[in-house]
């Protein structure tokens, strides 16, 4: 792997890309990025100010504050002028309106900037890095699982969550499916069947290759 590359890892809501580009990126020693995480913040002002879900006034309150995605060994930390807002950003609040607000082009093109500002290498992750993002990044994975193994995983041990946590990702798939097509270059993997490892493994002798 050359020192200036970029590794670009998208796929639906818990298809396990952030858990698997947070051990890659560890596996490699590169830091990696979440830009689903830029998207949360910019949620998280609108709501607390009261913003229209719109972009005149939420990209002029995004560009009067600085927002750092700041790498971190647990994942990545996200300052708002300076002050860490990470815990605030898996609210079910923020979920709810997050994917209105990934919809509009200029707060997509923020997100993006903010990503561009950062020197390679590592790793960015996401629905659309590989196609829209980094299109010129060498190594690009799509990983997909199916709606029900991906609803299992979300819900974990309380199988009364399922059918809320699977209604939950279908209708957000619907809301993200825009975003959400892999590059036409991109390896695709279904991880239906895969460990967490097995995937990382698996992503590693594509790389070492
Ligand atoms: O990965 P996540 O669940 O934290 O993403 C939050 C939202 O942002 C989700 O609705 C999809 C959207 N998103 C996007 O449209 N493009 C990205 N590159 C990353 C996330």
């Amino acid at each position: 792997m050359r020192p200036d590359e970029v590794i670009t890892l998208d796929g639906p809501s818990a298809s396990g890309k952030s858990t698997v580009a947070r051990r890659l990126a560890q596996a490699l020693g590169i830091p990696y990025l979440s830009s689903g995480l830029l998207y949360r913040a910019a949620a998280l002002l609108a709501l607390e100010e009261g913003l229209p879900l719109e972009e005149e006034p939420l990209l002029e309150r995004l560009e009067r504050s600085r927002v750092q995605l700041v790498p971190d060994p647990g994942g990545n930390r996200v300052l708002v002028d300076g002050q860490d807002r990470t815990e605030a950003l898996h609210t079910p609040q923020v979920d709810r309106v997050v994917s209105q607000v990934a919809r509009l082009p200029r707060v997509r093109d923020w997100v993006n900037r903010r990503l561009k500002e950062v020197p390679p290498p590592f790793v960015a992750e996401g629905r659309d890095m590989g196609r829209a993002v980094f299109p010129g990044a060498r190594y690009k994975f799509y990983l997909t699982a199916s709606p029900e193994v991906r609803a299992r995983r979300r819900s974990g041990e309380r199988p009364q969550a399922f059918e809320e946590v699977l209604q939950d990702l279908l209708l957000r798939d619907a809301l993200d499916q825009a975003q959400s097509l892999p590059a036409p270059d991109a390896l695709v993997l279904d991880t239906s069947q895969m460990t967490v490892e097995e995937v990382v493994a698996w992503i590693l002798e594509r790389i070492r290759d």
